[in-house]
């Protein structure tokens, strides 16, 4: 079967390779690809700063982001061949940390989890996969091509969970603003799920874009256009920074109103000393008891979380998130970012 792989930790060794059937031994579901998300990780993983091959290989087999159609299930699986399906990414550590051993692996103490992927499992970039029915997601066939957004929304699920379990610390929390940095998937479904819970959305993207402008307003949201220091008047309950970059994660340090949460979901490259004046920061943040918390991963509660986002939102809005579908034979096209990219996927259909 036809398989994108990678070397980790080696630049530019994306290759689209013909590997064996997958094991039985990944699960007892299988599972045809239909289509798979590309996003930042993928791509400092293809770039050789990310990512681990399965003990004793050299390749991994990429794609965490899938969405797939049972071919074959046991009986007692909960699974039946034509179900449309998703994988969870993480996999417990073995040992396991107290958080694994309750399912929380997304926030595995000891960082001996392991992802489909990324980190030591081959992913789920190949015509074929096989999962342990317990880290398979069934989706409603009305999701259609838009359940490749699932893995991306558990994610923002994920940070949302925690940011208004954060918020309750105080019995008076009501948030009723959100801010947004960066217009990518991550954002704009963070947006979305904002909109979903009544909140004022605003976003906050560096680039011009018609598409992402009119992709806000259809939440009801405000788009912004600049810098965070080119809205310093405005300070939100709830800002969600997407972005990962440097200077947006310096600027967005104690930006909120007074008891508002910062959620950190951008994953940021080492190496970038800035300026900051860190007094400051300390300073508005004790006194205003303002909160900044980093969010990774996503454990099966927040998959259900995101379904259900995905289908309480616009089918055609959905839609238009997905701007670029590339076929499996030139999938690293897919690693390309062009101009007007929101989420990029590659066509195993
Ligand atoms: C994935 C997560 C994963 C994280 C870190 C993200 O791109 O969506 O599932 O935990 O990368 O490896």
């Amino acid at each position: 079967m036809r398989a994108l792989t990678v070397a980790p930790g080696t630049a530019n060794s994306a290759q689209l390779e013909n590997v064996p059937e997958p094991p039985v031994s990944d699960g007892a579901v299988l599972v045809r690809t239909l289509t798979l998300g590309v996003c930042g990780t993928d791509r400092e993983i293809v770039s050789g700063e990310y990512g681990w091959a399965p003990p004793g290989q050299k390749r991994l087999v990429i794609g965490h982001e899938s969405l797939g159609k049972v071919k074959a299930a046991p009986a007692d699986s909960g699974f039946m061949p034509g179900d449309l399906v998703v994988g969870i990414v993480r996999r417990p550590d073995p040992v396991p940390c107290p958080s694994c051993a309750v399912g929380e692996w997304d926030m595995c103490r000891n960082g001996r989890y392991t992802e489909r992927g990324i980190k030591e499992r081959n992913g789920y970039g190949s015509d074929f996969f096989r999962i342990e029915p317990e880290f398979l997601i069934k989706l409603d066939s009305s999701l259609g091509m838009n359940g490749v957004l699932v893995e991306p929304t558990s994610v923002v699920a994920k940070a949302w969970d925690h940011t208004e379990r954060i918020g309750r610390r105080s019995r008076a929390w009501d948030p009723k603003t959100l801010l947004v940095t960066g217009a990518g998937p991550i954002g704009l479904l963070a947006a979305m799920i904002g909109a979903q819970r009544g909140l004022d959305v605003h976003v906050l993207d560096h680039h011009e874009s018609l598409e992402k402008k009119t992709i806000v307003r259809e939440l009801g949201g405000t788009f912004h256009l600049g810098s965070l220091a080119d809205i310093d008047e405005f300070k939100p309950d709830i800002l969600m920074e997407c972005t990962g970059a440097p200077a947006v994660v310096r600027d967005a340090l104690g930006r909120t109103a007074s008891g508002g949460v910062v959620c950190l979901v951008g994953v940021s490259a080492p190496g970038h000393n800035l300026d900051v004046d860190i007094g400051e920061v300390n300073r508005t943040m004790v006194l205003e008891n303002d909160t900044v918390f980093g969010s990774v991963n996503a454990n099966r509660a927040h998959y259900d979380d995101a379904v259900a986002a995905l289908q309480r939102a616009d089918k055609h809005w959905l839609a238009r998130l997905i701007t670029r579908r590339v076929p499996v034979e030139q999938w690293t096209q897919s690693l390309t970012p062009q101009p007007g990219d929101i989420k990029v996927v590659v066509d195993f259909s």
